[in-house]
């Protein structure tokens, strides 16, 4: 059920999802195939998850594309993933447009080279007037690293006397980290069986609900997502209180 229309406000399903889009290797490896095979399948199923949202009442989703380690995958391998992403992007930039995804993008975008930069500028911009739904994706993006770029920015603040070092508390830090606009996630979810965060979204998922799942991500489908909100809404989320 639509999470705005419960009954006395209660919110059941997941505002924020976050996907850890894992598995994509290992799927193609199954089939005898390259693992820039699986990635391609793996971007194919971007676009059913994104075009689900509305109809789960997600308004934010979050997909971590490529990692701030990432990079110590072999040449062809990152190769290949960066023509992917500039493809995906050429390729899905009027459709998200005229579906009413505004699309924004994390990470440090000084390791990625100007042709890729230039695509995410355009397609941030093309989409900056829609609400339908809002699409993240992080693009190099480590936890750690954003972390540190946002200590670096806020230091600054403090040294220009922008910003005296009594006022940094929980608020202030995150408006320094590339997430500054976005909720935090209420769902978090990785696919391929693995139970770990590998450096997405530390600070941003400490009260987040996690779900690993086994299906590796070119298989995953609108029906699982689905489930895996309807799940949420029976989760008990206490942010440290006891109910009364
Ligand atoms: C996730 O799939 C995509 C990226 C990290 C870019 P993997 O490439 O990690 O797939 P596995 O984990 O090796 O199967
Ligand atoms: C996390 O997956 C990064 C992305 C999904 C983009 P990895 O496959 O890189 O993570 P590890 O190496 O298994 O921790
Ligand atoms: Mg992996």
């Amino acid at each position: 059920m639509p999470r705005d229309t419960e009954p006395g406000g209660e919110p059941r399903g997941p505002r924020h999802v976050a996907i850890i889009m894992d598995g994509n290797g290992r799927w193609a490896q199954a089939r005898g195939r390259p693992r820039l095979f699986g990635h391609h399948a793996g971007a194919r199923r971007v676009r059913e998850v994104v075009e689900a949202c509305p109809g789960l009442s997600i308004k934010y989703l979050t997909i971590f594309a490529f990692s701030t380690e990432n990079w110590k995958r072999t040449q062809v391998e990152v190769a290949g993933l960066m023509k992917l992403f500039r493809r995906y992007i050429t390729k899905e930039t009027r459709a998200l447009r005229e579906k009413g995804v505004r699309v924004r993008f994390i990470g440090d975008r000084v390791r990625l080279d100007a042709k890729l930069t230039a695509l995410m500028d355009r397609l941030e911009r093309e989409t900056e007037g829609n609400d339908l739904v809002h699409l993240t994706i992080a693009l190099n993006y480590g936890s750690r690293d954003e972390v540190a770029r946002a200590t670096r920015r806020l230091a600054q603040d403090v040294a220009d006397g922008r910003l005296s070092p009594d006022d940094v508390d929980e608020e202030t830090l995150p408006k320094y980290l590339d997430t500054c606009v976005l909720p935090d996630p209420d769902l978090v979810i990785r696919t391929s069986g693995e139970a770990r965060i590998s450096n997405f979204l530390l600070w941003q998922s400490a009260y987040s609900e996690y779900e690993f799942i086994d299906t590796l991500w070119p298989d995953f489908t609108a029906a699982e997502l689905a489930r895996l909100c309807e799940s949420y809404g029976a989760r008990d989320r206490r942010f440290g209180a006891v109910k009364a």
